[in-house]
């Protein structure tokens, strides 16, 4: 049986910088208070009608070049998002088209923050099975459409930003690559963070009374998200751990979804790992939801974070709730 492994890493976001003083003039927050609260200091926003797919190819093409792929080369796409360019079809589909794969299959896979693990788990599979050989996986999203730049909407857009990643997973003999995936759900509380216009609950699935009251806007209670993320996060890192015979001293780098720094510290100091085993680049770009995990990972190859024979844990937690983890040796 073949092993999966990631034979290519790319990010992109775009240039439009948005900084907590921009936010300032539409919301009663603070610069500080951003930072104290969530470690964001500032994060990027699409400046035209670019949707996750469009950000996606930019990931895709660094991805396949470091791979040292081509397109043809692709035999399956897997596209995570939560903020998908259009209801029907999905992201996947366009990227095919966007950027000249063959009539490949493509999957979009619809589980918010946790969507690139899942889409990771799915890859891992399908190679581990023989089925394909290269599989193109990305996390993409554009949040800041979804936002609500008011006092009414400044626990949420304070948070979140737009973004893509992608990697390329190949099948190997070697011994190395994804040893195990875990994915668990909890829909009873969807409504802590969720998104709920357009429904097609809803005839019609928009009216002007639900813009008026907001509800194409992402809504959290971030109480409630916090308080289950501190707990989920360390669990299903010691289940993935557990399931290899791993403990938390055989892990070179965790690269967490990049919920909220404070989040992260909590889940390390639980793990009692040390400080410098935690990618975080929340700081820059926000929580970037699924595009959040493979956007740190392919920062942290660039910056020299991973090397041969590392173990790195993938980990994410959000709406749903859902929540997963990846053990990879690298
Ligand atoms: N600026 C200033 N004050 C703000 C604010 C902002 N952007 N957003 C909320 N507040 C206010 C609240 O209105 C509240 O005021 P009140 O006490 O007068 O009612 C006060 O700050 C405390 O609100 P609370 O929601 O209890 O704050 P908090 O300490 O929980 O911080 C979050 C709010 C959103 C930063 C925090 O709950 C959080 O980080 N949650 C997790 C979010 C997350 O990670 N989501 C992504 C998961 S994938």
């Amino acid at each position: 049986m073949a092993n999966a492994y990631i034979s290519g890493t790319g990010y992109f976001v775009p240039e439009r910088v948005i900084t907590n003083d921009y936010l300032t003039q539409f919301m009663d927050t603070t610069h500080e208070w951003i930072v104290e609260r969530t470690g964001i200091h500032e994060r990027r926003y699409v400046s035209d009608e670019t949707g996750p797919a469009g950000l996606a190819k930019h990931a895709s093409e660094i991805a396949l070049k470091e791979a040292g792929l081509t397109v043809a080369d692709i035999d399956f796409i897997i596209f995570a998002t939560s903020t998908p360019d259009y209801y029907a079809p999905g992201s996947g589909c366009i990227l095919q088209d966007e950027m000249g794969f063959g009539n490949i299959g493509a999957l979009d896979v619809r589980v918010q923050c946790s969507g690139f693990v899942y889409g990771l788990s799915i890859a891992d599979q399908y190679i581990k099975t023989g089925e394909f050989k290269n599989i193109l996986v990305i996390g993409a999203e554009v949040q800041s459409t979804a936002m609500d730049l008011s006092d009414r909407g400044r626990d949420t857009a304070i948070i979140f930003g737009d973004g893509a990643g992608a990697v390329i997973v190949s099948a190997t003999e070697e011994n190395k690559g994804i040893l195990s995936t875990h994915m668990h759900s909890e829909g009873k509380f969807l409504k802590e963070l969720w998104l709920e216009i357009p429904s097609s609950r809803k005839n019609p699935r928009i009216d002007q009374k639900m813009l008026d009251d907001g509800r194409q806007n992402l809504q959290m209670n971030g109480r409630e998200v916090f308080r289950h993320a501190v707990k989920r996060f360390p669990e299903v890192i010691i289940e993935g751990l557990e399931k290899n015979n791993l403990t938390t001293a055989d892990v070179s780098l965790v690269v967490p979804h990049q919920a909220n720094t404070r989040i992260t510290e909590m889940v390390r100091r639980k793990l009692k790992l040390p400080p410098e085993s935690m990618y975080m680049n929340i700081h820059k770009y926000g929580n970037t939801t699924a595009a959040s995990i493979p956007i740190a990972l392919a920062e942290a190859m660039r910056d020299d974070r991973i090397a041969g024979d590392d173990i790195v844990v993938l980990a994410a937690f959000g709406s749903g709730f859902t929540w997963a983890s990846a053990i990879i040796k690298w």
